[in-house]
């Protein structure tokens, strides 16, 4: 495959151009992701220049071309990582064969399905974040939200694309639903309960981040082993964007933790952060609790079918399939999966093709894990005797074996009683909602940051961190 089209109407390396209808069809989606974007994207700074990285090529350097752009003009394109010859299906019933160009005609509507839900996640995050570019910590952080929210603008048409190429008035339809409904909306939500959840302010943005976009990164990478080989580009390369959304709430959350030991070293307190403009410790961890939580419940039931059918199909893989030394069917081997049973919380080995949703999510909880093994290291060079921790698995969960059960975050089954003493010292309160809406100031002189978070280790694309990454001197009509 050749080099990208960048200066076509609708970027991509998929070679558009050679294919009139589906060209067409996309070209008439494109105003209505324009309406959508213009009323659910970005509230306000429409008219904004802002500094942007745009997906230019694949190529595993200089991919990307950072620049000025005003968010409805951003380029946003259809590019899938170039295939690997004679790339073989990893797994499943189908294991050696060769990858599929084209959609198996017995497993269309589960794949459908696949991409649909994964499609849905992403102008669903974008609903979800609208309204904070009001009350940005900083411009750099400004610029953050809107790269993040441009390139889950981007995952929308890298799925839309998949479903009018290969699903034909199915996935047309498909594609016109996913600019219907709205996150939070009681009539049309987004499919996924995250998804429907707000994101008031900007510590839930970072805490969105880091949890519920990781939970992309894993159905992204499970996704990226499909035999369906499309499918397979297309996310090996959104992968690649994911990265820095990923980035951005780490750090994000670290800077906080950061901010709030700094506040409490200088003042000497470790209970009144909050009077000195800081979000204290257990408010965290309550955020903590919350959006891991719903984020858990993403990756599905324990023991699922679904998740047995799609990998048999050869649709959906494990995380890093190929670097797994077993023997990719999974058809006599077991896996140990914490269930609850007659009110304990047990470890059982069950078989390992339906308990495919929780092997996953165990690959989730280390890589969280990683995060908060990180922020704590900040606590620690503090000299701050706290530890921030991820609550047990099955704490405040609305789906699976747990879903019915009520959990403490050290893994105890409670009374209802119990729960509801209990619940305001684990998840945030109205009242923690308060005060961290009373901390959502706008802070946009290039180069200061709000009272509640210290400032990055650096700047973007090279650049210092005073950089005026988003132009908000000349005023929007
Ligand atoms: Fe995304
Ligand atoms: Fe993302």
């Amino acid at each position: 495959m050749a080099g990208a089209d960048y200066l076509e109407r609708i970027p991509n390396n998929v070679n558009l151009r050679d294919d009139r209808r589906l060209l067409r069809a996309l070209e008439e989606w494109q105003p209505r992701f324009l309406d959508w974007w213009k009323e659910m994207g970005p509230d306000g700074f429409q008219a904004t220049e802002v500094y942007l990285r745009t997906a230019i090529s694949v190529d595993r350097d200089g991919w990307a071309q950072f620049g000025y752009v005003k968010m409805p003009d951003y380029r946003w394109g259809i590019f899938l990582a170039e295939p690997e010859p004679d790339r073989r299906i990893a797994f499943g019933d189908h294991l050696g064969k060769s990858a599929w160009p084209e959609v198996p005609g017995e497993y269309r509507g589960v794949l459908r399905r696949l991409i649909v839900t994964q499609g849905d996640t992403e102008p669903a995050s974008v609903e979800q974040q609208r309204h904070l570019g009001r009350t940005c910590p900083s411009i750099y952080d400004l610029r953050n939200l809107f790269q993040v929210n441009v390139e889950e603008g981007r995952h929308l048409w890298a799925m839309v694309y998949l479903l009018h190429a290969y699903f034909g008035r199915d996935g047309r339809e498909e594609a016109e639903a996913l600019l219907q409904r709205r996150s939070g909306d009681r009539d049309k939500p987004r499919i996924l309960g995250a998804f429907n959840e707000q994101t008031p302010d900007w510590l839930s943005f970072f805490m969105f981040c880091f949890f519920t976009d990781r939970d992309g990164k894993y159905q992204l990478a499970s996704l990226q082993e499909s035999g369906f080989d499309p499918l397979s580009r297309t996310c090996r390369f959104m992968l690649t964007e994911e990265a820095h959304h990923m980035f951005v709430g780490e750090v994000g959350v670290a800077r906080i933790v950061q901010k709030s030991c700094e506040l409490m070293r200088d003042h000497r307190t470790d209970d009144d952060v909050r009077r000195h403009g800081g979000i204290d410790l257990p408010t965290l961890q309550r955020y903590i609790n919350f959006h891991y939580s719903v984020s858990l419940d993403l990756f599905g039931s324990e023991v699922s079918t679904n998740a047995a059918n799609a990998f048999t199909m050869g649709l959906k893989g494990r995380f890093e399939e190929t670097k797994k030394d077993d023997d990719h069917r999974l058809a006599d081997s077991t896996y140990p999966v914490t269930t609850l049973e007659a009110d304990r919380v047990v470890s059982r080995d069950l078989p390992a093709l339906t308990a495919l949703n929780e092997r996953l999510r165990d690959d989730y909880i280390a890589d969280c894990q990683r995060g908060v093994d990180r922020w704590n290291r900040i606590i620690d060079e503090h000299g701050i005797d706290l530890e921030l921790r991820l609550p047990h698995r099955g704490f405040h969960r609305a789906i699976g074996s747990f879903g019915e059960a009520k959990i403490s975050p050290d893994g105890r089954v409670i009374t209802q009683a119990e729960w509801d003493a209990r619940r305001d010292e684990w998840l945030p309160t109205p009242e923690d909602a308060q005060f961290v809406a009373t901390l959502m100031r706008p802070v946009v002189e290039p180069g200061r940051f709000a009272g509640w978070i210290a400032p990055p280790p650096r700047g973007i694309n090279g650049l210092s961190l005073d950089h005026e990454y988003v132009r908000l001197t000349r005023k929007e009509g």
